[in-house]
């Protein structure tokens, strides 16, 4: 990457993304997800609607589709959304635009990589245990790894959440594979949860020491 940061469509991606994930991540841990139990008995034929991911509760009518609450529909449409934001990113990881390339998201896939990342960690440990970064001048290996992790976690969000936009049943109980999709969904955003609070904390304690991060992907800047 140059002194100048980023290009300017990572940029206005970035902001996209950032703005579209937050409050997606937001939606997705509020929702009460629809879905059709299967443990009752065929006599018990009341169909009740559980929130697979996050325990929320409402209660379908009997025989009748289980309704879509307007959360989860919010969700359904920003994860298209998303999904298309990320397949452009992942595009652009293709082109020779400064900092978008796979060898900088992925340092750690090459042996060089891997070793830099080692020797960066060593340098930077003592600092970290202060509660100081290094600039991003003094290497950059860490910051881009976990960046490339979080596009690789929201990949598979889109490409699983995508597969359940489709998959996804409000009048039976579901397949064993939307169900391990499902499973897949859930696990993933644990991950990419942890990336992102990793993410916002290292970019607030390089702006309180100045180094100033955010104009490098700063949209307008
Ligand atoms: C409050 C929200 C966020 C802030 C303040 C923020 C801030 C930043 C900053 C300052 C950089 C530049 C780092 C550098 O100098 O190398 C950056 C890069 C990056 N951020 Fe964020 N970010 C936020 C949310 C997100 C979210 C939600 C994601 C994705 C899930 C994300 C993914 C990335 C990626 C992948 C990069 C590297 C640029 C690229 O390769 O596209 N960020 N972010």
């Amino acid at each position: 990457m140059n002194d100048q940061g980023y290009a300017k469509p990572i940029r206005i991606l970035h902001s996209l993304l950032a703005l579209c994930m937050l409050v997606q991540l937001a939606v997705g841990e509020l929702m009460d997800v629809p879905e059709v139990e299967d443990e009752h008995p065929a006599h018990v034929s009341m169909l009740i609607p559980s929130a697979f991911a996050h325990e929320g509760h409402h209660h379908g009518v009997a025989g009748a589709p289980v309704e879509e609450t307007l959360g989860f529909e919010v969700h359904e449409v920003l994860g298209l959304v998303l999904a298309g934001l990320i397949l452009i990113r992942v595009l652009l990881a293709f082109s020779s635009l400064p900092g978008a390339s796979w060898g900088e998201l992925l340092p750690w896939a090459s042996a060089r990589g891997r070793k830099q990342l080692f020797d960066e960690i060593s340098a930077q440990m003592a600092g970290w245990k202060q509660g100081r970064l290094a600039p991003p001048e003094e290497g950059e290996t860490l910051a881009r790894t976990v960046h490339g992790l979080m596009i690789l976690s929201a990949l598979i969000m889109g490409v699983t959440g995508t597969i359940l936009y489709f998959g996804w049943s409000t009048t039976a109980p579901q397949t064993e594979f939307i169900e391990l999709v499902a499973s897949t969904h859930e696990v993933v955003v644990g991950g990419l949860e942890g990336l992102l609070g990793a993410h916002v904390l290292a970019v607030i304690l390089h702006q309180r020491q100045g180094h100033n991060i955010l104009a490098r992907i700063k949209p307008g800047a």
